[in-house]
């Protein structure tokens, strides 16, 4: 899988997708990152990609010729399955969204900032528009960052049994159960008998139960999707 990010702060996106499972999917040839900085396709001698918003306003906006040379010079290279960008007025990000697009082979993410983009970009070229929450961030590139992580873990072959995405939290509609490891006491407080039983069952069982339970009381709004079996 390809992402293609377009931004005006690559250095913003290096570190996150520079580590740890992102890596390791780089280093298995699993998934590419490409940064791409819009400054280069920015006009005149400034390299300028934002201008006043018409009509007045505070704010700048990304101004359409930038992006639109990018974008069209990643298009005559590859197909892409989605132009994605990352906005407050997006659909909200959740699993199953990721779950889709990680079946994606090729995904252009473009980064706004300042107010955000000219309208006419999001017209021509974005098929998604992605918030991933209802708050404010200062630019789309740790939302992007978010987005690759959370796609690029479900790609098959990223995670291995260890770190299988199958258990994660929300992957069933259901958060995921306490966890514990060693020492069986610490501070006084004690390790759930079961866990320590080795019957798988009856494990199983009790992870399930403290898996509804979670969802219940922390996250209503999810557990009535799991109840609904959507
Ligand atoms: N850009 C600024 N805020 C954002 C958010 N919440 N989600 C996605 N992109 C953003």
């Amino acid at each position: 899988m390809r992402f293609d990010i377009i931004t005006v702060l690559p250095e913003l996106l290096e570190s996150p997708l520079n580590h740890s499972i992102m890596q390791r999917a780089k280093d298995k040839g699993l998934l590419e990152v490409h940064l791409h900085n819009l400054r280069e396709y920015g006009l005149g001698r400034h390299r300028q990609v934002d201008d006043y918003q018409f009509g007045g306003g505070a704010g700048m906006v990304m101004r359409p010729e930038p992006l639109a040379a990018c974008i069209e010079k990643l298009k005559s290279e590859r197909p892409y399955d989605e132009i994605v960008y990352t906005t407050p007025d997006g659909v909200r990000l959740d699993q199953s969204l990721c779950n889709r697009l990680s079946l994606r082979e090729n995904i252009i993410i473009i980064c706004g900032h300042y107010k955000g983009v000219d309208e006419r970009i999001r017209q021509k070229y974005v098929t998604l528009e992605i918030s991933i929450g209802d708050y404010v961030l200062s630019g789309g590139e740790l939302a992007a960052a978010v987005l690759v992580d959370a796609v690029g873990r479900l790609i098959p072959g990223v995670l291995n049994d260890e770190t299988s995405a199958l258990f994660d939290s929300f992957q069933d509609n259901l958060l995921a159960p306490p966890v514990y490891t060693r020492p069986a006491e610490w501070d006084g407080m004690t390790v759930p008998e079961v866990l320590l039983s080795g019957n798988d069952k009856l494990i199983d069982e009790w992870r399930h139960e403290q898996s509804i339970e979670r969802t219940k009381t922390r996250r209503p709004d999810v557990w009535e999707k799991f109840e609904g079996g959507v």
